[in-house]
Formats: structure tokens, C-alpha cells, sequence
């Protein structure tokens, strides 16, 4: 640990570290990524929630640019319908982001806080999400501290489950002030592409002889905790009513807002298959009935080219995609 704590209380040394780490990230960093090419605090803002969960791909291909086409400014987000914004989240995952950002953009369209503060305050936004802002919109000084960065700095400070409060600790000190903006981009690349999950390309990095993990030999930090996943079983009853599908817009608190099937305590109808998905804390083993002739549909009842216009989650829609391989629903 002593070696670390001389190296942070050398401001040259430092300096030098932040040099190396800027050089590479010259080199090396995804400089092309449209949320650094912008300093549209909406911009930034949704591209920090999206990359909450998602891998930057997934978003940068898929997700990123739709959306802003269809919600260009913070104004038309608001004005927008939920269920549209929804819709536009399909297949993302972990909608309360979307039902957060909307009821942000409610709150204080047409333009975000400037400050680390009132950002807080907001829906959806926490210490993380507010410091990306800050940093990137504002280049104001504030160290991110999302999965990548968490990394680095456990295995720079052999942290094995350390509490946020220490971690973002240790991410102020090192943390450039005078370029927050370069040094954050910089060290959420690092992250992901030298400081990697399993082995990491030391010999790449500006840290590396600072660095307790390198000096102990192991990278094993943080402490990765063994989680059981447990599994649930649901049974999905789909009733299809005058030729149409029955859907019910969901209320709980679990992919609220989105419409799916409906789900029942017992098998009813013809047995159609399993649908399995994971989740992060849970999987999930729906079993498949129709009703193909229901005289009540318990919901509403859709084509499937009116369901391509409403938000539906992954599972669901794996549930439309083997009731149309097993000739249950044909498109016209
Ligand atoms: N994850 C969160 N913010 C990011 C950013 N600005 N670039 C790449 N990945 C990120």
C-alpha cells in the first residue's frame, strides 16, 4: 500500500501519470464515440443512461441515434408519450431508465441543472450519471466512476468490495482537474481495454508502477461475489379473440408500462412451448398455453402489425416469435 500513497502525494508524479495516460489514450481511445463529440448536455445525459447497463456497442448501433432522431431536444422528450419513448427503449432492458428519463425531461425541459447538486435531485440520476454530466457537458471536476473505472481503481488500491464513499475517495485524488473531461473518457478506456476483466495488459498501462494488484500479482479485485441465480417459472396463457392478440400494458413495478401477455396461475388451453430469458438476478422459464378461440380476450386485443408499434419486452417478444414458428400467428 506504501507505494501507492507516496505516488499520490507527488504531484510530478501525478503529472507524469496523467502524461502516460494521455498518450495512450491518443493512440488507443474511441475517440469517434458521438457522445464525446458533443457538448449537448441531452446528449450526453442520454447516452450515460443508456451506457448504464449496455455494453457501448449495443447502444452505439442500435439505440443512440433513434432515439435522439426521434427526441432531438429535452422539449420533445417531454412532450412525448410515454409509451413512445418506451417503445423506442425496446429491447434495452431495465425500462425504469426510460420511465426516468421522461420524468426528468417532465421536470426540467427545456434545458438539464449545471449543477452536480440539482442533477442529483432528478429521477434516475445518481452520483455517477451526475459527475459524467458535469465532467462532459460542464468540464466541471468530477471523477466518473462507472464498472470500467471501478475496476482500475480497486486493482490500483487492491480494493476487494470497497464502499462508494472510499472509491469515489480515491477517484477525486486522481482524478486531472485541469482536464476532467479527457482524463474521464481516458480512464473508462483503460478500463475496458487494457485494465480488462480476467487478465490485463499491465505492460499498456499509465499505472503500472503504481499499480498494489500488478505488485501483488493478482487481479482478482474487486472480489467477484458468487451469485446464485435463482430460477422463476411463470405460465403465459395467450388468448387470441376474433383473429387478434390479446396484450395487457403492464403495472407493477417490473417492466411497468410495457405490454405483454398475460400471466396466470395455471395452464389453460393448448401447451406451446417454453421461453426462457435471462435476467441479471433472476432467470426467468415462462411456459406457453393458447386459447385460440377465446371469447374473452382480459385485455386488449392487437394485430401483429399493430404490436410492431407498441413496446413489448425481449421475453414477449419472444413469445410472438415462437407462436409465429409454430403457424400460431401469421403476418399478413
Ligand atoms: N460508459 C459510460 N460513459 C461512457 C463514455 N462516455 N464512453 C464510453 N463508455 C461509457
Amino acid at each position: 500500500m506504501m507505494r501507492v500513497y507516496i505516488f499520490l502525494d507527488r504531484l510530478t508524479q501525478m503529472k507524469e501519470i496523467h502524461k502516460k495516460l494521455y498518450r495512450w489514450y491518443a493512440k488507443n481511445g474511441r475517440h469517434d464515440l458521438p457522445w464525446r463529440n458533443t457538448d449537448d448536455p441531452y446528449h450526453i445525459y442520454l447516452s450515460e443512461v443508456m451506457l448504464q447497463q449496455t455494453q457501448v456497442q449495443t447502444v452505439l448501433e442500435r439505440y443512440y441515434h433513434p432515439f435522439l432522431k426521434r427526441f432531438p431536444t429535452l422539449t420533445a422528450l417531454a412532450e412525448a408519450p410515454l409509451d413512445d419513448v418506451l417503445k423506442m427503449w425496446e429491447g434495452l432492458g431495465y425500462y425504469s431508465r426510460a420511465r426516468n428519463l421522461h420524468k426528468t425531461a417532465r421536470l426540467i425541459a427545456p434545458a438539464l441543472p449545471q449543477n452536480y447538486e440539482d442533477l442529483l435531485q432528478l429521477p434516475g440520476i445518481g452520483k455517477n450519471t451526475a459527475s459524467a454530466i458535469c465532467a462532459f457537458a460542464y468540464r466541471q471536476k468530477r471523477a466518473v466512476m462507472e464498472a470500467n473505472v471501478r475496476r482500475v481503481l480497486c486493482r490500483l488500491y487492491a480494493l476487494d468490495d470497497p464502499k462508494e464513499a472510499l472509491l469515489f475517495e480515491k477517484a477525486d485524488t486522481l482524478l486531472d482537474k485541469e482536464n476532467p473531461f479527457d482524463y474521464n473518457q481516458a480512464m473508462m478506456d483503460l478500463g475496458a481495454m487494457v485494465c480488462m476483466p480476467g487478465e490485463p495488459a499491465c505492460d499498456m498501462c499509465a499505472f503500472v508502477s503504481v499499480c498494489r494488484a500488478k505488485e501483488l500479482g493478482c487481479y482478482d479485485f474487486p472480489l467477484k461475489k458468487r451469485r446464485d441465480v435463482p430460477l422463476r417459472r411463470e405460465v403465459i396463457v395467450v388468448r387470441i379473440c376474433d383473429g387478434k392478440i390479446a396484450l395487457r400494458q403492464r403495472e407493477g413495478r417490473f417492466l411497468h408500462g410495457l405490454w405483454g401477455f398475460e400471466t396466470s396461475d395455471r395452464p389453460e388451453g393448448r401447451y406451446v412451448g417454453v421461453v426462457r430469458h435471462q435476467y441479471t438476478h433472476f432467470k426467468l422459464e415462462n411456459e406457453i398455453y393458447l386459447i385460440s378461440d377465446a371469447r374473452e380476450s382480459g385485455g386488449c386485443q392487437f394485430t401483429l402489425q399493430e404490436i410492431e408499434r407498441l413496446a413489448l419486452s425481449t421475453v414477449d417478444r419472444k413469445i410472438l416469435k415462437l407462436l409465429e414458428r409454430e403457424g400460431i400467428t401469421t403476418r399478413p
